[in-house]
């Protein structure tokens, strides 16, 4: 069972761990944090080389640009519009220097007009004919501009959407270490936060730098046209603000990161509170809990505001540089219209087009800090996405894709140890069931019962050694195809939160309420499901929370039978049962059994009497192997520990006479 509430280690404070960051920050941008607090999915125990340093923004926009298939014509759509529109808006400042030098002044005044126009050439009609036609333009522009933009945002819905299918789809098939150790809050976060980011890299990559790009040149061109001296000037500045982009970049984009992974691993932890909230009630830990959360929570504001000030940094840098540049404009220019080398409108025309071409190079940079941020989001899900699946940690190639036939299993000289601990939990495990047997499996608390099982249902590998499944190497099947032929009732029931047909359904696809009801029959749990309020439509809460242990236990139950497999893991499927529906679980499952190879865990001994052959497990080997009758007969530990079990029933209800071996004294 995973730890409901992890044992909370005295926090240290939120400024001694941002202090901690911002230190590893210097030494290196992608330092692996030290605390425990800190840890999320990016530190994998299991490989400790698996920290890549940080993609360059180029790897991550020409990723970003592979999951753009098929939106191509969008784009282009959108960036087409965008074009139309940023043109006309290059009109608009022209006017300004025809009303100056055409209209007010007589620089050279309305006579100048060429005659083939066919304009007015009385002043006052000329200027509601430009007013005119500069609202019409921009109204032109305004809804030319829309269209694109509705294109661009639909797009980044889909591409976002698309992209939470996807890590979502993966996530699901990640090797179970690696989802445990992500949790499940974690995949929340990433799924809500991170996976959201594509769309607005549309946005920072694409289009911004595009309506930049098209005013630029635009603009360019226009300032050229009315005074070259005047644009080299303004050129020059372009490296200083390259350069300096540069360095920013590179500083800010892991602060995001580090921010979005604080984010993750708060979520998580407040996920896994509400999730143990009774744990939480009864040990009265809500307020070290809610203090656990608020240092998480204040180390992300913290990392946040030092990334805000990043990005202040330069938006500062603008805020001087505007004024500073158009006061340039403004002496230079106004110099040379004293001079008479320049009119007036040729002035006010620069300034806008100055202004105007400012304008989308300042949002350029100032979204560059949420294109850092959308890449540190887009980066995570990378991570996520490169990570191998399940099937992909197999090492044998050519999958068989067919379901399990006969349900032989095979264990040949297995060891196995859970993935970045140090300990085998399994030594030298070799036992074969035939199709159709029941192998039980009894040991101490701890002795690697349910781990035996989680690797017939294939959870996890052994580290060595070989699973054979119908003689076959278990490596070289296909995992689903292998999982369509498993039925398990797990030792932690869970139940999902829907009604309780749909719980049994899991079981199978397709499966008809008729059959859902045969299954519930099956394990004893019509009865109560007739009682409860809605029969089979009753909602049953979040993990079955409005069901009793053994009532749950009961629709686990139904649920692995309705999935009919080949291959049953029953885990103290009946552990939470009393004995008279025990009893009545076990003729059917008895009948259930029948043709199927079974795997059963029992503390209670009396429940596996029958089995095929039990197999005695202590601290990961197996000690001794055999029918009930032969292990009673050798008198080794299933001996000693039946005998345990019959004295304390014994001590109430009398002895059970078919326990006691030939030629051993009659348990007392
Ligand atoms: N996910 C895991 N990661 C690391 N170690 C684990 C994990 N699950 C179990 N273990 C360890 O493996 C050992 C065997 O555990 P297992 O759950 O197989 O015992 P069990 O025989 O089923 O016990 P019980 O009867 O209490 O259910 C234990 O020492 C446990 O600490
Ligand atoms: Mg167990």
């Amino acid at each position: 069972m995973p730890e409901p509430l992890p044992p909370s280690p005295p926090p240290t404070s939120s400024r001694g761990r941002y202090e901690r960051f911002v230190a590893e920050q210097r030494g290196s941008p992608i330092a692996k944090p030290a605390s425990r607090e800190a840890r999320d999915w990016t530190d994998d125990p299991a490989d400790k080389h698996r920290r890549k340093p940080q993609r360059p923004v180029r790897a991550l926009i020409a990723a970003g640009a592979k999951h753009l298939r098929g939106h191509w014509g969008k784009i282009a759509f959108a960036l087409a519009t965008l074009t139309v529109g940023t043109l006309v808006s290059l009109v608009i400042p022209l006017s300004t220097k025809f009303v100056f030098d055409y209209v007010i002044l007589d620089t050279p005044g309305p006579s100048g007009l060429p005659e083939w126009l066919g304009l007015p050439r009385d002043r006052s009609s000329l200027l509601w004919l430009v007013g005119a036609a500069m609202v019409a333009l921009a109204v032109v522009q305004a809804l030319v501009q829309l269209t694109g933009r509705y294109q661009m945002t639909r797009l980044d819905k889909l591409v976002s959407s698309g992209m939470r299918r996807k890590v979502f789809a993966h996530l699901a098939q990640l090797p179970l270490h690696r989802v445990q150790a992500i949790k499940v809050g974690g995949v929340a976060s990433i799924l809500r936060e991170d996976a959201g980011q594509l769309g607005e890299m549309l946005f920072s990559v694409i289009y911004n730098p595009w309506r930049a790009a098209i005013t630029f040149a635009g603009g360019l061109t226009a300032m050229a046209l009315i005074d070259w001296r005047l644009l080299v000037g303004g050129l020059m500045l372009g490296p200083v603000i390259w350069l300096t982009h540069r360095t920013w970049i590179n500083r800010i984009r892991p602060v995001f990161k580090a921010a979005r992974k604080t984010r993750a691993s708060t979520d998580s932890h407040a996920a896994e509170v509400f999730g143990g909230i009774r744990v939480v009630r009864a040990f009265d830990r809500r307020r070290s809990e809610t203090r656990r959360f608020t240092v998480g929570n204040d180390l992300m504001h913290r990392q946040e505001i030092l990334a805000w000030w990043w990005s202040r940094i330069i938006d500062f840098g603008w805020a001087v540089f505007i004024p500073f540049a158009s006061a340039a404009v403004l002496v230079y220019g106004g110099h040379r219209v004293m001079r008479g080398d320049l009119t007036i409108g040729d002035l006010a025309a620069f300034s806008t087009y100055l202004l105007m071409l400012l304008g989308p190079l300042e949002v350029l940079v100032s979204s560059a800090s949420g294109l850092q941020n959308a890449l540190a989001g887009f980066d995570r899900c990378l991570d996520i996405l490169e990570e191998p699946t399940e099937q992909a940690t197999l090492a044998a190639a050519g999958s068989t894709r067919e379901t399990v036939a006969r349900g032989a299993v095979a264990f040949e000289h297995v060891d196995f140890r859970y993935p970045g601990h140090e300990r085998d939990v399994l030594a030298d495990i070799t036992f074969a069931a035939e199709p159709g047997q029941m192998i039980a499996l009894v040991g101490a608390s701890g002795s690697g019962k349910t781990t035996l099982c989680n690797l017939v249902a294939r959870f996890y590998q052994p580290t060595r050694g070989r699973v054979l499944i119908d003689g076959r190497d278990a490596a070289s099947l296909d995992l689903d195809a292998f999982r369509r032929g498993l039925g398990i009732v797990e030792q932690d029931v869970f139940l999902f939160d829907g009604t309780v047909a749909e719980n049994i359904g899991f079981g199978r696809r397709g499966a008809t309420l008729a059959q859902i009801r045969a299954a519930a029959e099956a394990a004893n749990a019509a009865e109560f499901i007739d009682q409860l309020e809605h029969g089979y439509q009753t909602i049953i809460g979040e993990r079955g929370v409005r069901l009793s242990g053994g009532q749950k236990q009961r629709l686990a139950i139904a649920r692995a039978l309705l999935a009919d497999p080949a291959i049953l893991i029953l885990d103290e499927a009946t552990s939470n049962l009393d004995s008279a529906s025990e009893v009545l679980i076990q003729r059917s499952l008895a009948t259930l059994m029948r043709g199927r190879t079974s795997f059963v865990i029992a503390h209670r001994l009396s429940t596996i009497r029958h089995a095929d052959r039990i197999l005695v497990l202590d601290r990961g080997r197996i000690v001794e192997s055999g029918t009930h009758d032969e292990l009673v007969r050798t008198g080794g530990k299933y001996f000693e520990m039946l005998q345990v079990q019959l004295h304390q029933v014994g001590d109430y209800a009398g002895r059970d006479g078919n326990a006691a071996p030939a030629g051993q004294p009659a348990p007392r």
